[in-house]
């Protein structure tokens, strides 16, 4: 991982609520614009994330968070499990930092 998106992911995320999705196992990176789910994104790039409910109420998409600060909007973590910051729900949930990693 380069030093940049190690960087990104300890910047807080803009105003314009865009960050970026570095995937650490595919080694790509993947820009949310405030209007798209990081759900939503992933997809269009082909990458297969299971889902459901896509409100954050039933965890079938959550995704193991190795970088940066997810902004938890789910309503399926525990306040604790969220605090942990290993994890989130990309159907809902966004980045605290200017970049998330993921392990995709
Ligand atoms: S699809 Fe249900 S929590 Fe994301």
């Amino acid at each position: 991982m380069s030093d940049h998106m190690n960087e990104g992911a300890s910047t807080p995320v803009g105003p314009d609520g865009v960050f970026t999705l570095a995937l650490v196992k595919s080694g790509k990176q993947l820009q949310v614009p405030a209007d798209q789910t990081a759900l939503q994104v992933l997809e269009s790039a082909g990458i297969d994330v299971p889902m459901s409910c896509g409100q954050g109420i039933c965890g079938t998409c959550l995704t193991r968070v190795v970088g940066g600060v997810p902004d938890h909007r789910d309503m399926y973590l525990s306040g604790e499990e969220q605090d942990a910051n290993d994890q989130f729900t990309p159907c809902c949930s966004r980045s605290k930092n200017a970049v998330l990693m993921l392990d995709l």
